[in-house]
């Protein structure tokens, strides 16, 4: 009981702090250029906030359709294909922004080419005691312990049902799939979401990084994924579907060449088929800090202190796989140079999370332009020519 004022408090504050941004923001867009507006304003105060509200508020601005929606036509060279979709550009939002599907009228305005939402685990289930999510400013990255705050199967099911049955909402959305923190059976929870969410989304995530690993002994490893992943395709094969949903398995980017080689060979059986891959979820490493005052705090390390190594990752998976199995490549993108990279090193499609909260809005815009240009610039017809092309550059010299 004597928590109920102090979270009616908290819940003031961030109203009369949204009122006051919506006021601001509405009084200068009688005057201004939207974009600009946000990377001048609105941006930068956003970042004096704690890193969590302003995670939030970007959050909240998506699901009230604050930020303006964007009027950029994609250009056909980022047009492609998205497991048998078609999508107008290769960008998509990460999981984790929009964990249980709140905003994604506002994310579809923004010009994304697919969202996905997630990760959801079967119970709802909080998140790590706050302060959870820390704002490294100087090299533009976050640190998070989030340990999966979801409002559960049932609720986002729920949620993204009556989105979809809009018939002005055509965006492709993926669902990522975790499991409880207090679940016994882990790999029944993601047998839980194939079954529930595999009739609504265009695609699936495992996200394995998520699965509590029974210490590092590698056969052991090899063994849970193989019963996890034979678990998620017996579920896939139950659905009662025409077009069988496909699922994507999202990996961890501190694993080694020999970890990468049993994941290649795990999905090489038919049992274990994915789709594609999802590469990578955030470090626990801290390499590339300019400024390691909050280096010390537990969690995942995402933005540009983690771009070489997912890249480094991507290569390598498609240098493994033969270019057979398509990849989402995410981690540390936050220009078209990156995104350009990160597809040069096999990536088909690209995420972007932490540079999206940094930079707002108009950021999708300006890697789509950019994307646009260095496609043509680099003599490619269009995306496809280009995935893969330069990925022998990321290969870890031997
Ligand atoms: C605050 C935060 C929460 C995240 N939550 C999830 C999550 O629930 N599930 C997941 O698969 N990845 C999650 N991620 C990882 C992102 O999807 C992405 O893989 C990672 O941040 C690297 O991309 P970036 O450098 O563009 O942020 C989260 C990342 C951040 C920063």
């Amino acid at each position: 009981m004597a928590q109920q004022p102090k979270r009616f408090s908290r819940l003031r504050k961030l109203g009369l702090l949204m009122s006051g941004i919506a006021a601001v923001y509405m009084g200068l867009t009688a005057y201004e250029n939207q974009d600009s507006l946000f990377r001048t304003f609105v941006m930068p105060a956003m970042r004096l906030l704690p890193a969590e509200t302003t995670h939030n508020l970007a959050v909240m601005a998506c699901k009230y359709r604050i930020y303006p929606a964007s009027n950029y036509m994609d250009d056909y060279n980022l047009h492609t294909s998205f497991f048998g979709r078609l999508i107008s550009n290769p960008i998509g939002i990460a999981a984790g922004f929009d964990k249980n599907a709140v905003a994604l009228n506002g994310l579809k305005d923004l010009g994304f080419g697919f969202i996905e939402i997630g990760s959801v685990t079967p119970m709802a289930q909080k998140g790590s005691p706050k302060p959870r999510i820390f704002r490294l400013s100087e090299d533009r990255a976050i640190i998070s312990r989030h340990a999966l705050d979801s409002d559960g199967h049932q609720v986002v099911m729920q949620r993204l049902r009556r989105v979809l049955a809009r018939n002005d909402f055509k965006a492709v959305v993926g669902v990522n799939l975790g499991s409880n923190r207090s679940s016994t059976t882990p790999i029944r929870d993601y047998v839980s979401g194939v079954k529930i969410f595999g009739p609504l989304a265009d695609y699936l995530v495992v996200n394995a990084t998520n699965l509590p690993s029974r210490g590092h002994h590698s056969v052991e490893n090899k063994k849970r994924l193989i019963e996890l992943l034979t678990a998620v395709n017996r579920a896939k094969a139950d659905l009662n579907q025409r077009r069988k949903v496909p699922i994507l398995l999202k990996l961890s980017p501190d694993m080694t060449l020999d970890e990468m080689k049993e994941i290649v060979a795990v999905i090489a059986l038919k049992k274990c088929h994915v789709d594609g891959l999802v590469v990578s979820n955030t470090t626990s490493t801290r390499e590339n800090l300019s400024d390691s005052r909050l280096a010390s705090e537990n969690g995942g390390l995402s933005g540009p202190p983690l771009r070489e190594r997912s890249t480094r990752l991507i290569a390598q998976m498609y240098d493994l796989t033969k270019g057979t199995i398509p990849i989402i490549g995410v981690g540390g993108i936050s220009s078209g140079r990156d995104a350009f990279e990160k597809i040069q090193a096999g990536a088909s499609f690209i995420q972007i999370y932490t540079a999206f909260v940094y930079e707002g809005p108009d950021l999708v815009d300006r890697i789509k332009e950019d994307l646009s240009l260095r496609i043509s610039e680099a003599g490619f017809a269009n995306i496809q020519e280009a995935v893969g092309s330069n990925y022998k550059e990321y290969l870890p010299s031997k």
